[in-house]
C-alpha cells in the first residue's frame, strides 16, 4: 500500500514546499486543511503528520488550532514554526508573543543526540522566520536544539513520535533541513519511501483503466508538458480508445506544429492534428484589444475541438492535465489558497457534450510530472519546454495579429530560445519569448536609415507563474541575442529587455 503523509496547512508559503519535499525523499504527501479532524485524518491512513508554519501568532484571536486528538492516533507529528508553536501552547507550554519577527540564518545547536539529528553536525545552518517562540515546553516534552535566540529550536517527546522544530527544514537554506525531514520520515515514522514515478504510471494505469472501462476518452493536446504527459499516461492505459486533438492555432512558435506532431509520431496513438490556422488567423483580423483576442482564440478553439470530437462516436471522457497546486483545497488560513489560473480547460465542452473528467496528473507537481513523462519516454524536447500560453503569440504581438508580425515574432523568438539553449541558460528560466511592438523607431543600418518595430525579450524566474522575477541574462549573451535579432530579423531594428518584476507587473504583455 502506498504510504502516505499529511501536511496540515496553517497557511505557510512553504507548505507546498514541505509536501514536495517529502515526495522527493520517496513518500507520497498531500495538503489537507489545519483544522482536519482527526477522525477524517484516520481514515486517510497517513503514516505520518508535518504541521506547517503560518501566519498567526498563537496568541491572535481566533488563530488556527489543531485537533489535539490527533496525538492520539498513534501517528508520529512534526510540527514547523507555527506548527510547533501551537502544539506547544496547546498542550500547556509557554509561548511568547514577540512584536519583532526573527528573520533570516541561525546557527542551530545540537544539544543532545537523537533520530532527528542522525548524520546532522552538531552546529548548523538553519532557516529562520517567526514572530512568536517557545519559551517552555509541555509536560513529557524536552528541548533537544537550541540557537542563540531561541531556547528550544527544537523539542520531542519523551516517547519520540512528537516533535516540532522552529526553523524550517524544508528550505534550502537550512543546511541539514533535507537530512533531518528524512530522519523524520525515516527514523521517527519508520517509512520504506516507496512514491516513484514508476509506482505513479502503475497504479494510474490501473484506476485509469477501472473508471473509463470500455469508454472512450478525448484529450486536447497542446504540446505543453501537462498535456503531453497526461496524453501518453493515459495511452499507456486505453490505447486507441484515447483520441488526442492537437490544434495548429496559427499562433504557435516556429515549427512547433511539425516538432509536436514528430514528437508524437512515436507513439501508437489515435493522434488527430488540426491546421485551423487560417480560420483563427481570419477571426483575429483588425482585432487589437487583448482580452478581445483571447476570447477569440478561446472560442475558436473550442469549437475546433469540438467539430473533431463530434466526428469521434461514443466518446464519454474528457481528459485534463489538471495539477495537484490546481486542486489543493481551500486550506489555507488565510482564505483560500491561491488557484492558479487552469487554461487549457475546455471550457464548457464535459457539461455540454455530457462528458465526465479523467485527470491522470491531479496529485503530482509540475516536477513530477515532468519525471513521469521522462520514464514514459516522452522526448526531452517536450518534457523541459517553457510553458506557452493558450492564445500564443497572438497575445504577445501588442496591437494587430498579422501573419507579416508573426512571422517576425517566430523568427526573433527562435533566435531568442535557441541561444538560451546554447549557452546552458534555458532550463534555469520558467519562462522566456519575445514581444512584439509595432511603434517604429529609427536606427541605421550600414550607410542606412531604419525606421522598424521594437522587440521585447522577456525571461523570468518563478516557481509558479503566481509571482515572478526578470532573469538575470549575462549582459554578453543578452548583447549576443540582440545583434543576432537586429542582424537577421527583417523588421526590427530594436531589442530591449524587460525588468518588470511579478507583481506588479504580468509576466505575459497582454
Ligand atoms: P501572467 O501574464 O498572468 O502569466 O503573469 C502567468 C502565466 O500564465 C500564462 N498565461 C496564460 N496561459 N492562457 C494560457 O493558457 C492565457 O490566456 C494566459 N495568460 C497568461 C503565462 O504564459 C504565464 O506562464
Amino acid at each position: 500500500m502506498r504510504e502516505k503523509v499529511l501536511v496540515l496547512d496553517f497557511g505557510s508559503q512553504y507548505t507546498q514546499l514541505i509536501a514536495r519535499r517529502t515526495r522527493e525523499l520517496g513518500v507520497y504527501s498531500e495538503i489537507k486543511p489545519y483544522n482536519t479532524a482527526a477522525n477524517d485524518i484516520r481514515k486517510d491512513f497517513p503514516k505520518a503528520i508535518i504541521l506547517s508554519g503560518g501566519p498567526s501568532s498563537v496568541w491572535g484571536v481566533g488563530s488556527p488550532r489543531v485537533d489535539l486528538e490527533i496525538l492520539s492516533l498513534g501517528i508520529p507529528v512534526l510540527g514547523i514554526c507555527y506548527g510547533l508553536q501551537t502544539l506547544v501552547f496547546q498542550l500547556g507550554g509557554e509561548v511568547e508573543r514577540s512584536q519583532k519577527r526573527e528573520y533570516g540564518p541561525a546557527v542551530l545547536n545540537l544539544m543532545t543526540e537523537d533520530p532527528l539529528f542522525s548524520g546532522v553536525k552538531k552546529r548548523s545552518d538553519v532557516w529562520m522566520s517567526h514572530g512568536d517562540r517557545v519559551l517552555r515546553v509541555p509536560e513529557g516534552f524536552r528541548a533537544i536544539a537550541d540557537t542563540r535566540n531561541t531556547e528550544c529550536a527544537a523539542v520531542r517527546n519523551a516517547d519520540g513520535d512528537i516533535y516540532g522544530v522552529q526553523f524550517h527544514p524544508e528550505v534550502v537554506h537550512t543546511e541539514f533541513g533535507t537530512k533531518m525531514l528524512s530522519n523524520f520520515l525515516f527514523h521517527v515514522a519508520d517509512l520504506i519511501g516507496n512514491w516513484t514515478a514508476g509506482s505513479f504510471i502503475e497504479h494510474t494505469i490501473r484506476d485509469i483503466r477501472e473508471r473509463v472501462g470500455d469508454g472512450k476518452i478525448i484529450c486536447g493536446l497542446s504540446g505543453g508538458v501537462d498535456s503531453s504527459v497526461a496524453a501518453v499516461l493515459i495511452n499507456e492505459a486505453v490505447g486507441r480508445r484515447l483520441y488526442c486533438i492537437f490544434v495548429d492555432t496559427g499562433c504557435m512558435r516556429l515549427n512547433e506544429a511539425k516538432e509536436v506532431c514528430d514528437a508524437f509520431s512515436e507513439f501508437e496513438m489515435n493522434f488527430i492534428h488540426v491546421d485551423a490556422s487560417e480560420r483563427f488567423l481570419a477571426r483575429l483580423k483588425g482585432i487589437e484589444d487583448p482580452e478581445t483576442k483571447r476570447k477569440i482564440m478561446g472560442e475558436q478553439f473550442v469549437r475546433v475541438f469540438e467539430e473533431e470530437a463530434e466526428k469521434i462516436s461514443g466518446v464519454s471522457f474528457l481528459a485534463q492535465g489538471t495539477l495537484y497546486p490546481d486542486v489543493i483545497e481551500s486550506v489555507s488560513v488565510k482564505g483560500p489558497s491561491a488557484v492558479i489560473k487552469s487554461h487549457h480547460n475546455v471550457g464548457g465542452l464535459p457539461e455540454k457534450m455530457n462528458l465526465k473528467i479523467v485527470e491522470p496528473l491531479r496529485e503530482l507537481f509540475k516536477d513530477e510530472v515532468r519525471s513521469v513523462g521522462k520514464k514514459l519516454g516522452l522526448d526531452s524536447f517536450l518534457i523541459g519546454r517553457h510553458p506557452f500560453p493558450g492564445p500564443g503569440l497572438a497575445i504577445r504581438i501588442m496591437g494587430e495579429v498579422t501573419p507579416e508580425r508573426l512571422s517576425i515574432l517566430r523568427h526573433a523568438d527562435s533566435i531568442f530560445i535557441g541561444e538560451l539553449e546554447k549557452s546552458g541558460a534555458y532550463d534555469d528560466i520558467w519562462q522566456a519569448f519575445c514581444v512584439f511592438i509595432p511603434v517604429k523607431t529609427v536606427g541605421v543600418m550600414g550607410d542606412e536609415r531604419t525606421y522598424e518595430n521594437v522587440c521585447v525579450l522577456r525571461a523570468v524566474s518563478s516557481t509558479d507563474g503566481m509571482t515572478a522575477d526578470w532573469s538575470k541574462i549575462s549582459y554578453d549573451l543578452l548583447g549576443e541575442i540582440s545583434v543576432r535579432i537586429i542582424n537577421e530579423v527583417k523588421g526590427i531594428n530594436r531589442v530591449v529587455y524587460d525588468i518588470s518584476t511579478k507583481p506588479p507587473s504580468t509576466i505575459e504583455w497582454q
